[in-house]
């Protein structure tokens, strides 16, 4: 037995910002945002739209798409880095909210990569048989913690939510190997403070070497090879970043997501929201060998090789 995916779910806010928005916002254009990160608008949540929100909108489509109710969840784990407050948990609301009575409940603070870490946490409790569904979220309102006078990260960030829930799937299938890393010592090239600061060139150079060498690992893990690779699925920080992941697995173009250019960086949330993306374009398909991986503050980083299906 393995733990796979059962069902996914996504909700992203109505309203979308271009950069031509923000042209009119900031010390911008357009033609530098789109060559140098790929990204050519976002969703940013109103104010009455919280990350709890948007994370209680994508779980219901995944316990739907999953074909089981709240009461069935026996772990809620969130990866946020933007939660509503400090406490009580965006898990904890949502175990009230969606009348998930039996679940345990709590966030995960993994920046980016957090909901690697969040996957291959509810991986542990499958296998040893201690849980058998868990509901493992992205979610992120990032346009509360960013400095929309500071153009440097203003324009990189989105709003929006992934939900999986995770369980037994057959033997093969699920969560073939993975790899979680930290180096905590470059903690001071991406923080918030009262607001995200970022030392752009930095993250970039870790995330290029960091992305590729995890997605290599866990392809080894696996006693797999690029050859094998179907789809992948980076962390959608900047079309440059995950260029260079795609080249380093010798994939085309067609076989890597890049809603980055919809969405732009929505931390935890942007490889659960772009594998909705990909599944409803038909690109993942039943049996197909996905990697996913993310790189973000801490810094932390985190892969999986995944085999499509229950
Ligand atoms: O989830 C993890 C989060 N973070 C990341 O993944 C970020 C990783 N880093 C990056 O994606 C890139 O480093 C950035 C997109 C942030 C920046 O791209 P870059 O090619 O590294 O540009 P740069 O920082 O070297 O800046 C080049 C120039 C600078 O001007 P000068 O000093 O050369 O005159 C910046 O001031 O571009 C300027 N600049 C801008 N110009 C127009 C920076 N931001 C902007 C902007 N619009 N929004």
């Amino acid at each position: 037995m393995g733990a796979g995916i059962l069902g996914i779910g996504r909700y992203l806010p109505e309203k979308v910002v271009t950069n031509f928005d923000l042209e009119k916002m900031m010390d911008t254009s357009d033609e530098w945002i789109r060559t140098r990160t790929g990204i050519e608008e976002r969703r940013i949540a109103p104010d009455d739209l919280d990350t709890s929100d948007m994370a209680y909108f994508a779980a219901q489509k995944a316990l739907e798409d999953a074909g089981i109710s709240a009461s069935d969840i026996d772990l809620i784990l969130v990866a946020t880095v933007t939660p509503d407050r400090p406490f009580p948990s965006v898990a904890c609301m949502l175990q009230e909210r969606l009348g998930a009575t039996k679940a345990a409940a709590l966030d995960i603070s993994a920046a980016c990569a957090g909901f690697m870490y969040g996957m291959v946490t509810a991986k542990q409790f499958i296998e040893n048989g201690a849980y058998r569904h868990i509901l493992v979220i992205g979610a992120e309102k990032l346009s509360k913690i960013i400095n929309w006078k500071d153009r440097n990260t203003a324009v990189l960030f989105g709003d929006g939510a992934g939900a999986v829930v995770m369980g037994p799937v057959s033997e093969g299938r699920g969560i073939l190997s993975f790899e979680l890393g930290a180096d905590g010592s470059g903690g001071k090239h991406l923080y918030q403070d009262e607001y995200v600061i970022m030392n752009g060139r930095e993250v970039f150079k870790f995330a290029v070497r960091q992305m590729g060498e995890s997605c290599i690992n866990v392809l080894e893990k696996a006693g797999l090879s690029k050859q094998d690779v179907d789809f992948l699925i980076p962390h959608q920080a900047n079309i440059r970043i995950v260029e260079a992941a795609r080249q380093r697995l010798e994939l085309p173009e067609e076989k890597m997501s890049t809603t980055v250019k919809k969405y732009g960086n929505t931390s935890a949330a942007s490889i659960p929201i772009s594998i909705v993306e990909e599944l409803e374009a038909g690109k993942i398909k039943d049996g197909d060998l996905v990697i996913m991986v993310g790189f973000g503050g801490g810094l932390t980083w985190g892969a999986i090789a995944l085999r499509w299906g229950r």
